[in-house]
């Protein structure tokens, strides 16, 4: 999605512009600018990539103090040039806005500015904010209440950076419903919609809240938070010191942050286990103070979600009927927002997500508070978003920073996660015998090795991959809590390849998707060698008689063997529950270099965002 820089300093801040979009190039974007306010206010914009954008920068010596900087993901107007921000707007005051989020009655205010005399030169949503400051900016000489006031007219989510051409002294912020954040540094201050965008120069950070506008000065800075309907106040929000290293979101040896990110399951998962790891039971504790306490309470779970975190809400439905004996639906967050789903005040609403600013989560969620859903947790990879706020009870994956569009150590540590839940809630039903309770623990403190010996199998992906890339489609298959394993294997492939790939559920091959068998269609079969085995083996036999090319991952005692178009690759550890954690590795590792044979963009495939903001 749309990422935003601004810097404001004694010197060039051109280069701190252009660096801290490269690092929100992960996000996704059809094109960027920037621009500046010291010295007329100018711009440079292009649908290429950011290095395109430095070059125009180089070439026309392109340097100020005082400048925002845009990547835009297109919603309302075509990925082009004119409908990149910065947007302009002449006046009083000359204005250039950038803006993440979408402002929903757009056409209204356009209509209301055109009456006024505005000519608009894009498509956007955004053009209309800049041109409503300057039409506050006649009312009021000061930009920060010429923002504030015109905050007051915008519907919808938006984190929004404003200069001035008259006021080249100062940058004005503001922030509802997309994140956007403050970096504090040594005369010269900044501001971001990432956190990454900005460890290059700072890691003194503060996280604005809904209804903050800020303003940024070279020496200084001030708060005020104008929550619609209530007075406007100076606040002071508490400056954190990021964790985050540079090293963190930087690509290191490896070719491409999808790969790295693979290669950290082992260390990110223990990490996310850590607390579990060298204890002899499991805490509620781990979950919130409150937790024990509501979980007694709950009766069932609902678990909201979109992308890859909905798969993991998948697998986590197996387990917790299996081990709570709790029932537990799983909902596409987008879906569930706009059903009439009837709440029972009982149930554990658990929201998933790598981000915690997916739009349609957050919707979602508060959703179900609206219908009288009282106990609430997230489950999410980043301390200070959103989701965290917004919820009683809270667990923080702890993958770390997750670059590479396409989801891969965000799912394994969420699946974690949802295992420790499992878990937990099991316990306090009285459904988990000590015993057990010290044989899963077990199985947690070996799954990093595990981890780390399954990767083992990538040069046989490799060799498949080959196949695969020649592909214009593939099928996958999985039963009980490895059909969503296939799901989400499926989905790597087409995010990443753009090869057409579909999960089914093994048991309905026979009921449609076997009409499209035949020497052309891949299937990817995920063969855990648990109760369902010999039911998938037939499933497996039905596509063979068809003709149909198999590539199935066993376990090995799967007792699968290799055959005329049966093509089998063992992994090499077993663990029983946890088992679609380690049958996730082939799965992203087969995305991935099959994507690496097409030479598409792996790390930012075509128009996919890593964070969606917007609905
Ligand atoms: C986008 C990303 C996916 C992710 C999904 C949900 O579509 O490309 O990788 O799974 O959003 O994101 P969340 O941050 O809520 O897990």
């Amino acid at each position: 999605m749309c990422g935003i820089v601004g810097a404001i300093a004694r010197d060039d801040v051109v280069p701190i512009l252009l660096e801290g979009l490269r690092r929100l190039e992960y996000r996704g974007y059809d094109s960027a600018g920037i621009a500046l306010a010291d010295g007329g206010l100018r711009r440079l914009r292009t649908t290429g990539r950011v290095s395109e954008l430095s070059k125009l920068v180089g070439e026309q010596q392109f340097q100020g103090m005082v400048g925002i900087a845009h990547t835009r993901w297109a919603t309302h107007g075509a990925p082009s040039e004119r409908n990149a921000h910065p947007h302009f707007s002449a006046g009083v005051g000359n204005v250039a806005v950038v803006h993440n989020g979408i402002i929903e009655n757009h056409e209204k205010l356009r209509q209301r500015l055109q009456s006024a005399g505005f000519e608009f030169l894009s498509d956007t949503d955004t053009e209309v904010i800049a041109h409503l400051i300057t039409l506050k900016l006649q009312q009021t000489s000061d930009l920060f209440e010429a923002v504030r006031l015109s905050i007051d007219d915008l519907q919808g989510a938006y984190a929004i950076a404003v200069i001035e051409e008259a006021q080249p002294e100062r940058i004005i912020v503001a922030r509802n419903g997309a994140p956007l954040m403050l970096g504090l540094g040594e005369h010269c201050n900044y501001a971001a919609s990432d956190a990454s965008a900005l460890l290059q120069v700072t890691k003194r950070m503060i996280y604005l809240e809904d209804g903050d506008v800020a303003e940024l000065r070279r020496d200084g800075y001030r708060i005020v938070n104008c929550l619609a309907g209530v007075t406007s106040k100076e606040v002071v929000r508490a400056v954190y010191e990021s964790e985050l290293t540079d090293t963190d979101v930087e690509l290191g040896p490896y070719s491409h942050f999808m790969q790295k990110e693979i290669f950290e399951q082992p260390g990110v998962v223990a990490n996310t286990l850590e607390i579990v790891l060298n204890a002899h039971s499991i805490s509620p504790q781990l979950f919130g103070s409150d937790a024990e306490h509501i979980f007694k309470q709950i009766d069932s779970v609902l678990i909201l979600a979109c992308g890859t975190s909905y798969h993991a809400g998948l697998v986590a439905r197996y387990w917790l009927e299996s081990m709570a004996g709790l029932a537990c639906n799983v909902e596409i967050a987008s879906e569930y927002r706009y059903r009439d789903p009837v709440a029972n005040p009982k149930t554990l609403v658990v929201a998933v997500s790598q981000s915690g600013e997916t739009a349609d989560t957050l919707a979602a969620l508060a959703y179900a508070k609206s219908l009288g859903h009282q106990h609430t947790l997230a489950i999410c990879n980043v301390p200070e978003s959103a989701l965290i706020r917004s919820t009683d009870l809270r667990f923080l994956t702890r993958a770390g920073p997750e670059i590479g569009v396409a989801s891969t150590k965000a799912f394994t540590t969420q699946l974690a996660a949802l295992m420790l839940l499992s878990v937990t809630l099991a316990k306090l039903r009285g459904k988990l015998s000590s015993e057990r309770e010290r044989e899963v623990i077990a199985e947690l403190r070996h799954l990093p090795v595990a981890l780390k010996h399954t990767l083992q199998v990538e040069d046989q992906v490799m060799v498949w991959a080959e196949r695969f890339a020649h592909k214009n489609h593939a099928l996958f298959l999985g039963r009980g809590m490895h059909y969503p394993i296939a799901m989400e294997g499926a989905l790597k492939l087409k995010e990443i390849s753009y090869i057409h790939a579909e999960a089914y559920a093994a048991g309905e091959l026979k009921h449609g998707p076997l009409a499209l068998v035949d020497e052309d269609m891949p299937v990817v079969a995920i063969a855990p060698n648990n109760a369902l085995l010999e039911k998938l083996k037939s499933n497996l036999q039905e596509v063979r008689a068809r003709g149909g090319e198999l590539y199935v991952f066993v376990d090995s005692d799967s007792t699968i063997q290799q055959s005329e178009g049966m093509h089998v690759i063992i992994l090499p550890e077993h663990t029983r529950l946890l088992s679609p954690i380690l049958h996730t590795i082939p799965l992203q590792l087969l995305a991935y270099h099959v994507a690496l044979k097409k030479n598409t963009d792996v790390d930012k495939p075509r128009n996919l965002a890593k964070s969606v903001t917007v609905e």
